[in-house]
């Protein structure tokens, strides 16, 4: 059965977008494929290297997987830090990855601007940790956004690299799953293409209703249609989009008709809107917070995770070192 592996940085609560652009769509992929998920927790320590409180950040993301539907029994759900395989393999890739092409890769120099007093070297390596991630479990598909392109790119290079210098045919090369017109794209309530964390303009999974109610509120519009079929703002547009996302149908269709004939108010759909994502996020919203302070629940899930992680991790690493020479006395 084909691998997919996919890793997410413990730095802040999931938001819709997360959920229906990757979230929804990993929890109908573990029944489909053998599947890694795991918290990158050493990688978040290279533009967060004294976090406030990094095992907070973790059992968040972990509540919230578990929450939104991964089952611990189906899929392989762990820590990257519980792993010490996957730090050895970083170790040993390093010796084949050269410090130019790290260099030039486009994510490390959009670091260099954004972080320009803590230019460390686990910034540079963190495409090789991230290979590593992937290649301990010879995973083939990587679920990721646009942007982590150049990292799949390398995790490649690296398992072609490997197989050249020790002539073997060892690693497979792993590529980005694609999740073909399955793929959501969340807009923002800015105005903007894409809900993101880091742009300030998302709904969380954990919003309470009166937040997201303030929220959806204050999203961008614009003054109202003057004419029939008028082409909508981007600020309106993406109103429908998430309306088309976690609203009734019909719902949809009255507000299109009623912008259509330029008889829209913008505070009537917000609030419909609003009202239809605190619906959705409600069981959501409390599956996550029983299962956060669920500390029995959490330990069990995270054993049995590392557990099936490690055996994986630690054949691959018995084989690499193998490969490489190294043999026991
Ligand atoms: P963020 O943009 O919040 O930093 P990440 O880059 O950590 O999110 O993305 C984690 C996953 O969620 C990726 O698979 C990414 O493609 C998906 N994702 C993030 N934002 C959106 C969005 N607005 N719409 C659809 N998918 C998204
Ligand atoms: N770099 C990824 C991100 O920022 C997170 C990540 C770490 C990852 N290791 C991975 C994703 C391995 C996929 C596979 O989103």
């Amino acid at each position: 059965m084909e691998i997919v592996l996919s890793g997410i940085r413990p730095t802040g609560n999931l938001h819709l977008g997360n959920y229906f652009g990757a979230l929804q769509n990993f929890v109908k992929m573990q029944y489909e494929y053998k599947c890694y998920f795991f918290i990158a927790d050493l990688h978040s320590l290279t533009t967060h290297p004294t976090p406030a409180d990094l095992h907070g950040n973790v059992r968040t993301i972990l509540a919230e997987y578990l929450a939104c539907g991964i089952d611990p029994d189906v899929a392989t759900i762990f820590v990257q830090s519980d792993i010490p395989e996957i730090s050895e393999l970083y170790l040993l890739l390093n010796m084949n990855a050269y410090i130019g092409e790290l260099e030039r890769t486009t994510t490390f120099k959009e670091k260099i601007r954004t972080q320009p007093d803590n230019v460390n070297a686990g910034l540079l390596t963190y495409p090789v940790l991230q290979a590593a991630d992937i290649l301990i479990h010879k995973a083939t598909k990587v679920p990721v956004g646009k942007d982590q392109k150049p990292h799949l790119e390398i995790t490649a290079k690296y398992a072609r690299r490997f197989n050249q210098l020790y002539k073997v045919d060892y690693f497979p090369e792993p590529e980005a799953f694609n999740f073909g017109e399955n793929l959501v794209k969340v807009p923002g309530l800015d105005g903007s293409a894409k809900m993101g964390k880091s742009a300030g303009n998302g709904i969380y999974l954990v919003d309470e209703p009166k937040v997201i109610r303030k929220k959806v509120m204050s999203a961008v519009t614009d003054t109202g249609p003057t004419e029939p079929n008028q082409q909508m703002t981007d600020g309106v547009k993406n109103l429908f989009t998430i309306m088309t996302i976690v609203s009734a149908q019909d719902t949809v269709a009255h507000f299109k008709e009623k912008y259509n004939s330029c008889e829209i108010r913008y505070g009537d759909m917000k609030k419909q809107l609003a009202e239809d994502i605190v619906t959705y996020l409600t069981p959501i919203r409390e599956k996550i917070n029983d299962i956060y302070k669920d500390n029995d629940y959490l330990r069990k899930v995270v054993n049995m995770g590392s557990e099936k992680a490690r055996e994986s991790a630690s054949k691959t690493l018995r084989e690499v070192r193998e490969i490489i020479g190294f043999k026991p006395f």
